[in-house]
């Protein structure tokens, strides 16, 4: 392994073989500790409150940090440091009694379910191991799928988004699996509610509207939240899930505040949220929507933003427009428009994805993160995979075709596609392309599934997910992929974070997580000498350990020994 190692000698740390195991791994002169797991306490009465025996009780259920930790910042308010943090979903045979065999059996267990996803801010601090969460902090905070919001931009009192309980069509109850996030240039908290259409079932006859077909709404909910409360249940309210599905701002420095959903940025399965500020002052948010064969989107403002402005209006008046990836390497925004798409404004803010099939985007093999690089005028998304091309993804969505920016047949792999805007900025309506990585295993295959020139048997991968650049322009890919390490994933072992080079290409292994992880959520502390890292749904007992202990997935914190930066 010293010999695959030294395959890549330009990081300034020494790449780890790959793990099997249950553990945590970082390169020599780093060391890692948890900062937070699901259950632990944000307010000191609900110290205590978590056992392996019982996990948490309803009571105590929004007064701890959520179950599966995704994408997340950091914040600096007024020097106190703040991570806003995602819980995606919930393992009710983890989180709930054992009699419950896995399904919520009545309405306060349903509400525990809600309690623990959603979004936590949590005040942290240096501490002898790392760091630590501030319990008791004003400036902590639980946002669960319950929590009042406000619908901003164009959908705001549209007939789509009105029901029973909001005839306005203005507020709603709750964001839902949050997955990855995003921050503002104003320093607030995106987060981005990707498979929400799992929450909703029908408890009579109902009959799926093809946009319901297009989003996966309809039949049991995964969670039977329908059962106990007819705010999911489409019979009662058919309308709730048009609510979903959004980019939510929240303001982490005032936790009284009321967090906005952003309709502007369209309805799509959100993957994460990556902003950055155009040449030309505009504001433009980059998004993937995972799913086979959907798109890649972006927003642009229709006002510029100059700091120290009010962002008022900038994320509520825009376009949308969806990707087009040419062979030749070029590439096109396509504005979904009522002329480009056939829909009323407000109907492809709704049914975005059918908007941008009517469009002729281009379907991609799973658009996970984008990340952009903060020394150039570039951004990457991660195709985390795609098993069953030809197979529709949904009925409704379109054909997905071999091309060249998702080359290859059967994709258990994935790819890292990048792209340089025209003329520098983001806001342009064209661009150039290629594919940073094509993941793949050059030791089992010596064909287009071997990878790209840049994967090695020291560092292979698959399924990239999670993807955020540091400060010093290398991109920091996150793996949630298979973790057999066996057949045609021989040699990727358990999932992983890899450091990328975008300049000449180099990737190197930086860190593995436990056996059935997934490695997602990456920030840093506000002097960069800590790294952040989510690990969702550990496959064992990690991190307590133990026979029969829950498992707990939990944000870790990675320093270097020596104490440098490296964020
Ligand atoms: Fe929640 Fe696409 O990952
Ligand atoms: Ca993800
Ligand atoms: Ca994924
Ligand atoms: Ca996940």
């Amino acid at each position: 392994t010293a010999a695959r190692a030294a395959e890549n000698a330009t990081f300034a740390f020494k790449p780890i073989d790959i793990a099997t195991d249950d553990l945590i791994h970082v390169p020599e002169g780093y060391e890692s500790n948890v900062l937070v797991r699901w259950g632990d306490a944000l307010w000191s009465d609900a110290q205590g409150a978590f056992s392996h025996e019982n996990g948490v009780s309803v009571d105590m259920s929004d007064k701890v940090f959520g179950e599966n930790t995704d994408g997340m910042e950091l914040f600096d308010v007024d020097g106190k440091q703040v991570i806003a943090v995602n819980s995606e979903y919930v393992n009710p045979k983890v989180n709930l009694p054992e009699e419950a065999e896995g399904m919520p059996r009545t309405a306060e267990e349903v509400q525990l379910l809600k309690n623990l996803q959603g979004v936590t801010v949590m005040e942290v601090e240096a501490a002898d191991k790392g760091f630590k969460v501030v319990v008791d902090s004003p400036l902590n905070r639980r946002i669960t799928h319950e929590t009042e919001m406000m619908i901003a931009g164009p959908l705001a009192g549209s007939d789509l988004v009105k029901t029973n309980a909001d005839p306005m069509g203005t507020t709603v109850k709750g964001t839902m699996n949050n997955c990855g996030s995003g921050r503002t240039l104003w320093n607030t908290y995106l987060t981005c509610e990707e498979n929400f259409n799992g929450y909703f079932g029908a408890t009579g006859e109902h009959e799926a509207t093809p946009g319901e077909v297009r989003y996966g709404i309809g039949g049991e909910g995964r969670y039977a939240y329908e059962k106990f409360d007819p705010r999911y249940d489409l019979t009662q309210e058919p309308n709730e899930p048009n609510r979903h599905g959004f980019v939510t701002e929240i303001n982490p420095a005032d936790p009284n505040s009321t967090p906005v959903k952003r309709t502007a940025l369209g309805r799509f399965k959100h993957e994460n949220a990556e902003m950055v500020h155009a040449k030309d002052g505009r504001v433009v948010v980059y998004m993937g929507d995972d799913e086979r064969g959907e798109f890649l989107y972006k927003y642009v403002s229709t006002n510029t933003w100059a700091e120290g402005q009010s962002p008022e209006g900038i994320l509520d008046d825009g376009t949308l427009y969806a990707a087009k990836f040419n062979d030749d390497l070029t590439g096109e925004w396509l504005a979904l428009t009522p002329e480009t798409t056939g829909m009323s404004g407000e109907e492809i803010l709704c049914f975005t994805r059918m908007a941008a099939s009517a469009a002729g985007a281009t379907t991609m093999d799973r658009p996970e993160w984008v990340a952009s690089n903060p020394l150039k005028v570039e951004a990457y998304c991660a195709l985390t995979n795609n098993k069953n091309r030809g197979v529709k993804p949904n009925a409704g969505g379109d054909e997905t075709p071999v091309d060249a920016v998702n080359p290859r047949e059967t994709n258990n792999y994935g790819q890292i596609v990048r792209w340089t805007p025209a003329d520098e900025n983001h806001a342009a309506d064209n661009f150039a392309w290629d594919l940073y990585v094509m993941a793949g295993n050059p030791d089992v295959y010596d064909n287009e599934y071997a990878g790209s020139d840049n994967v090695n048997a020291g560092n292979m991968f698959n399924s990239p997910d999670g993807m955020a650049f540091s400060s010093d322009g290398m991109l920091w890919i996150q793996t949630d992929g298979d973790y057999s390490n066996e057949g045609e994933f021989e040699g990727m072992g358990n999932n992983q974070m890899l450091v990328g080079n975008p300049e000449t290409g180099e990737i190197a292994r930086f860190m593995t997580v436990p056996y059935g992880a997934e490695v997602t959520g990456l920030c840093w502390s506000l002097d960069k000498k800590t790294a952040f890292v989510g690990v969702q749904h550990p496959g064992g007992t990690w991190p307590d350990m133990g026979e029969g202990n829950k498992p707990r997935s939990s944000v870790v914190a990675v320093w270097r020994t020596d104490g440098a930066t490296f964020g």
